[in-house]
């Protein structure tokens, strides 16, 4: 079997605590040995040199929407993978709002196979908790879960009817795979486009207040609490959200959540540039909010960062604010605007920021051979070089689509080579 040497690196590992100096031996698809000390070269087929450069464990994205099938106009299974690639994800999960959407064992088992036929990273699917979406039936949760589905959500829409959350939450509690909640109940914001809030009034805009979350939120934990179902909050945004998860939490619900790199990076300020690119949903609230979110990460208490990766054509994002789609691209960029944002001016640990981007979502997932540097473990790993710097640039992203407000930036960090199942697959060919 192929033996690859990356020495004198620097190894992260939070998973473990490892931070330091080391060296990692690929032998197949798996890790055979990790140590913060050198190894003998002589043991490899490939040696790899990390000085100056960070190992990482291969990063989890446990929200991301591909497009496949409805959307290749925005992005393919093929795009989402070179995007995810070139962001350090090895791991991601599509999210079901395609057309049709993820409700079917057959479309599940295609979407798989296609999948197989990718040189990439490993595309695991949710599939939905309604039959088509519509909050009306359940969808055949144990077929799709034969199928391959990892995990169960309405993504984009919240399920509005008690019963039917009541029952994927008790399937949860009976076969243990999480319910991805988007909580947001559609009552209280109905044609809202932008936070509810001073701003939002100033300008006009239908508003999205906290209250849609948190209604939500408070619904589905008594439900996760009453079934005993594992139930993740997606894409969190508002302050108060944080409490009632804390408290739930504290009383044995089994709740994790996770937070987008947009929610930490920008504020509803921006509704001042009218540029539709920002529109999102949930919505950019106020800064107390953003700077709650970034205590419950730093604190765990937000255990992963998802990136709710969301393309949309230029020509959709152009438009004007009322009618342009909600969402915003995070594959690419997620590791590097954190790094640049939070880690570099010191209000995040890189230990806490990669543990939210690996073994936390692993965690969430499930997944026992990935998200941490152990040997037997899948060989998923990045190489990150913290001092270099690239522009977000339209010809340097593998997106099908270009919604993001970090074009033109420059941003600090840079992936040089992921490897997937001991693979090096980027940069690619
Ligand atoms: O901003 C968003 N975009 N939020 C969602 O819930 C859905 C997503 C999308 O599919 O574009």
């Amino acid at each position: 079997m192929k033996r690859t040497l990356i020495r004198q690196v620097h190894l992260l590992d939070p998973a473990q605590g490892l931070d330091g100096p080391g060296s990692v031996l690929i032998e197949g698809t798996r890790l055979h040995s990790v140590a913060l000390e050198d190894m003998d070269p002589a043991e490899a087929d490939v040696v790899v040199d990390g000085e100056g450069k960070y190992l990482l464990p291969g990063l989890v994205d446990l929200h991301a929407h591909l497009r496949e099938p409805g959307g290749e106009v925005k992005e393919t299974l093929d795009s989402g993978a070179k995007a995810a690639l070139h962001g350090g994800f090895t791991t991601v999960v599509a999210m079901p709002n395609t057309d049709p959407p993820v409700d079917r064992p057959e479309l599940l088992r295609a979407l798989r196979a296609r999948v197989r036929m990718l040189k990439g990273p490993d595309i695991l699917f949710a599939a939905c908790i309604s039959q088509g979406r519509s909050g009306k039936a359940l969808s055949e949760i144990l077929l799709l879960r034969d199928a391959g589905a990892v995990a169960f959500t309405d993504d984009g829409d919240w399920v509005r009817d008690g019963h039917l959350f009541y029952q994927v939450m008790t399937y949860s509690a009976a076969f243990g795979f999480p319910v991805l909640s988007h909580a947001q109940d559609p009552s209280l914001y109905r044609e809202g486009v932008a936070h509810e809030g001073p701003r939002s009034r100033k300008l006009g805009l239908p508003g999205i207040p906290r209250s849609s979350e948190t209604v939500a939120v408070f619904r589905d934990l008594e439900i996760a609490r009453e079934t005993g179902g594992y139930l993740h909050i997606q894409h969190v945004s508002a302050a108060e959200t944080l409490s009632l998860i804390q408290d739930a939490r504290a009383q044995g619900v089994r709740v994790t959540a996770e937070v987008t790199p947009h929610h930490l990076l920008w504020t509803d300020e921006v509704l001042e540039t009218f540029d539709p690119v920002y529109k999102v949903n949930p919505p950019l609230r106020e800064e107390r909010d953003r700077e709650t979110l970034r205590q419950a990460l730093r604190e765990g208490h937000l255990e992963a960062v998802a990136t709710d990766h969301a393309p949309h054509t230029t020509f959709e994002k152009t438009t004007d604010w009322l009618v342009a789609p909600f969402g915003i691209l995070g594959l690419e960029t997620a590791l590097s605007s954190l790094w640049t944002y939070l880690v570099k001016p010191g209000l995040l640990s890189f230990s806490r920021l990669v543990e939210a981007l690996t073994s936390a979502p692993a965690r969430i997932l499930g997944l026992k051979d990935r998200g941490t540097l152990r040997p037997g473990y899948r060989a998923d790993l990045v190489l990150f070089d913290p001092e270099a710097q690239w522009e977000v640039l339209p010809e340097n992203l593998y997106s099908r689509s270009r919604n993001t407000p970090l074009l033109g930036t420059t941003l600090s960090g840079v992936i040089r080579r992921v490897w997937v199942a001991g693979e090096e697959v980027f940069p690619f060919p």
